[in-house]
């Protein structure tokens, strides 16, 4: 059994396993290498044996507790034939969404264009770098992905004016997206995910009067189905105001937390493992500091089972000395 899985299955608080969300991506050089190569991030994506390299990278390094597939949220709209690209300085833009396109696209279809993701898990599953430790394969969650593909980039400004204008096309997307986040779900477990995270980077966006129908309803959804496997399942609302409320909603395995987010009242609100919190910026100053912040979630999550984690993405510009430190005192705590 991993040391993950001895927190989510065993609640167990001596042990502190740790994985770093984007632990795999642009603050190693070996990474830096392979992307000057490949300047197409979906067939980088798509290309399993360079992908297999990439989720192994950080493991190599450092004694990382799982494997996080190197892939995207974005391979959802790209399976269903929405176009998807990185520009540099402006991040994911989408092409135009075709529901009509969309309807008429099979399961079939699907699992044929992302295939190589699925043969990208089984093989770190089955790699002897993994052995002890847990593949985790992912997705984004309904709204983030709704976002996505409507909003056709990043929210960063906020969504678009007419955003909610067209309400059935906001309907119609959001079940296409649920059936075939199931079908995606479904692979990535059939080929050896042992955890599934859910991403959902854009929670914050949304009032409470809206989070019942674009949050609440379909993540509850998709944890009971990911449940089903007998696979748990780590959501990570982003943002979202209210952790107390989404838990007991949603009752994933796991909770994951942003570094907004006070980790002293999630410790007495939430009964259920936490994951993550600490400010990735952290990372970004010196070993004293980084000590004492890391310190905190460790001393706070104590009692608690606890994994330990980042509340965001590693930055790039992360010295990957202080991942190195970061990884070796969590375990020495
Ligand atoms: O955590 C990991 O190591 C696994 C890999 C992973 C990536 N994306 C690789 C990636 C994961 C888990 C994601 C999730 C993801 N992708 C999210 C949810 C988490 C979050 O950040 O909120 C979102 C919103 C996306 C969409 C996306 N993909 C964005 C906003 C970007 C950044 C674009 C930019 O210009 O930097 C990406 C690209 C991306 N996905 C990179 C990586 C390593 C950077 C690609 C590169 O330029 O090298």
């Amino acid at each position: 059994m991993s040391p993950i899985d001895e927190v989510i299955k065993n609640k167990k608080t001596n042990v502190n396993p740790i994985w770093i969300m984007r632990q795999a991506g642009r603050y190693l050089p070996e990474f830096r290498e392979i992307r000057k190569a490949n300047p197409d991030f979906i067939k980088l994506c798509l290309n399993e044996k360079l992908s297999t390299e990439i989720t192994l990278q950080p493991l190599i390094r450092f004694n990382l507790d799982a494997a996080i597939i190197f892939s995207d949220i974005l391979m959802l709209p790209y399976g269903l034939s929405q176009k998807v690209e990185f520009k540099k300085g402006i991040g994911p833009v989408l092409g135009d969404l075709n529901l009509e396109n969309i309807s008429k696209l099979t399961e079939r279809d699907f699992v044929e264009k992302l295939n190589p993701v699925y043969k990208l898990i089984n093989s770190v599953k089955n790699s002897t770098i993994t052995k002890n430790k847990s593949t985790i394969g992912f997705v984004g969650a309904p709204w983030t992905l709704l976002v996505y593909m409507i909003n056709q980039e990043s929210p960063k400004l906020g969504l678009k004016k007419n955003f909610f204008e067209n309400k059935s096309l906001i309907d119609k997307t959001l079940l296409i997206i649920e059936k075939f986040l199931k079908i995606h779900i479904k692979h990535q477990i059939e080929n050896g995910a042992q955890i599934i995270q859910i991403f959902d980077s854009w929670a914050g966006l949304l009032n409470e009067k809206d989070l019942q129908n674009y949050i609440y309803k379909p993540t509850l959804n998709l944890v009971e189905y990911i449940k089903s496997f007998n696979i748990p399942v780590i959501c990570f609302p982003r943002n979202i105001k209210n952790y107390k409320n989404y838990c007991n909603i949603v009752n994933p395995s796991v909770i994951c937390i942003d570094y907004n987010t006070d980790p002293k009242e999630i410790s007495k609100d939430i009964e259920i493992p936490v994951q993550g919190g600490m400010d990735p910026k952290v990372l970004l100053t010196d070993k004293e500091n980084l000590k004492k912040e890391a310190n905190k979630y460790l001393d706070i999550f104590n009692d608690h089972p606890y994994i330990f984690n980042l509340g965001h993405g590693v930055l790039p510009e992360t010295d990957p000395q202080m991942m190195d430190y970061l990884v070796k005192m969590v375990k020495d705590y």
